[in-house]
Parts: structure tokens; C-alpha cells; sequence
């Protein structure tokens, strides 16, 4: 694992975003990996000025999201599909066609979970999967306890999770209690992935994850075993490393 130490949000974000440019520009037809939560905000707002600014086009470019709630449509806008289409898509050259989320609002989600998998293979391989960390461990929505070599599952989601999350939501009652996510291995299996990490309350985890051992009860632990994941962390992150 790379670590690369930033002074804030901003400087995480602008240096997530050359990341993302540097493989817009050198692979012909990228496929990313992306993450929703507020970590990545900062990063869709600059990949989208990168864009207005002529320096890098999505027209190429695959996109596969992480995770998806179970029982939001894409209307809601608490779905990360709609997430997604205001805080990236709908700014930018992607095609429609070309922007993947597991679907939450499907009839038979196993099958859900299948076809997605069945998608991800069919465009080659994930070229840059971002990450970002629950406090608990979690990355996508593979909480504590998730096996390593799962793939795309659904998940119940933990009670602090759900509690985590529920900001976004008018009441605790409407955070769905389950989600459609990419599983460990299927995120391992990505070219390179890029985790990041900002403020203080995620320094226990960042400790956990640099410091700690690999073990299914600390999802995000994995990482340290693949041989092309960058952690880009702020001083407030990075505040309990040792
Ligand atoms: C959410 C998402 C994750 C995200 C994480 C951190 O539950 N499913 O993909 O990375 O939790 O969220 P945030 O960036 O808002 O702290």
C-alpha cells in the first residue's frame, strides 16, 4: 500500500482527480470504479471542471459504482444512482449506457447481483476502483464479518452504518436496512484501487487499516494484500497513525 499524506479535503481531492485524469488519458478505454458518501464530492466537482476545461472526456469511459440500497428506485434521491447522475453524470460526456449501478429496486436482486458481476467481466477489469472507508471497516457496503472472497451480495446493513448514513435521510425509519454491494473480491480484483480518507473521525480506522492486522472483521484490512492500492489521506485522518 502507498500512503500519500495531504493537508485537507481540498489537496485529498485534487490529488485523487489527477489520478483519475492520469488514467483517462493514458488507457484508451478506462473503466472506473466509483464510490458515493461524502468523501468523493470534492473529486466529482473537480473531474467535472477537468472536463468543462477540455482536458479529459468521458466519452470512452465505463463507470461501475460500488453499491446501491435495496428498495430505492432511481428516482429516489437518496438512491446513489441519483446521487451519481447530479453530483457526476449528468455534467459530464459519459453515455448513459456506459454508467453501471447495481439495481436495488430489482425484483430477484440475486439475479441482480449476478448480471452485475456478469458486467463487470464483460468490460475486462476494473483500471481504478475509489474507495472510501466506513468507520467501521466497511468499503462499499462489506461490513465486519464479510468473507474475502465474496463477490457482488447483498448485505444487511449494520445498525451503526445505518446510523452513520442517516444525515442524508428525513428520518432513521427511511434508511433502508439493506444494500446491493460489489464484494471484496470482486473491489481486489480492480487494477489499482484508491482509497481515501479525510478528518479526524476516520483516524481510527486509517489506524486500524495501516497498523492493524488483515482480518474479516475489518473489511477494509484487505487492501494491505493488493499489490497497487493508494490511500490518499488528510492530517485529520492520518492523526492516529503511528
Ligand atoms: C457509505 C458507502 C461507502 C462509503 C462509506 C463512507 O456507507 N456505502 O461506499 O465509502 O460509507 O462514507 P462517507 O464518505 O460519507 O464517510
Amino acid at each position: 500500500m502507498e500512503l500519500i499524506r495531504v493537508k485537507d479535503y481540498e489537496e485529498m481531492s485534487a490529488k485523487a482527480c489527477e489520478l483519475v485524469k492520469e488514467l483517462m488519458n493514458t488507457v484508451q478505454s478506462p473503466v472506473l470504479g466509483l464510490a458515493t458518501g461524502s468523501t468523493p464530492e470534492g473529486l466529482y466537482e473537480k473531474l467535472i471542471h477537468t472536463y468543462e476545461n477540455g482536458a479529459i472526456s468521458f466519452s470512452n469511459t465505463k463507470t461501475f459504482n460500488l453499491d446501491e440500497y435495496v428498495g430505492l428506485t432511481k428516482e429516489d434521491p437518496n438512491s446513489y444512482h441519483y446521487y451519481m447522475t447530479e453530483k457526476l453524470f449528468k455534467h459530464v460526456d459519459l453515455k448513459e449506457g456506459n454508467a453501471h449501478l447495481p439495481d436495488g429496486a430489482a425484483e430477484d436482486k440475486s439475479q441482480a447481483c449476478e448480471d452485475y458481476e456478469r458486467l463487470i467481466k464483460s468490460a475486462g477489469a476494473i483500471d481504478l476502483q475509489l474507495l472510501g472507508l466506513g468507520m467501521n471497516g466497511h468499503i462499499g457496503f462489506n461490513e465486519p464479518g464479510t468473507d474475502f472472497k465474496s463477490r457482488t451480495h447483498i448485505v444487511t446493513l449494520d445498525e451503526s452504518t445505518r446510523q452513520a448514513n442517516a444525515r442524508f435521510f428525513n428520518s432513521m425509519d427511511e434508511v433502508p436496512t439493506e444494500a446491493i454491494t460489489m464484494g471484496i473480491q470482486s473491489i481486489m480484483e480492480a487494477r489499482r484501487v484508491v482509497l481515501l480518507v479525510s478528518g479526524e473521525k476516520k483516524a481510527e480506522a486509517l489506524a486500524s487499516l495501516v497498523n492493524g492486522e488483515v482480518t474479516e472483521t475489518f473489511p477494509a484490512s484487505i487492501l494491505q494484500q493488493h499489490s497497487d492500492a493508494v490511500i490518499i489521506a488528510d492530517e485529520g485522518a492520518c492523526s492516529q497513525l503511528r
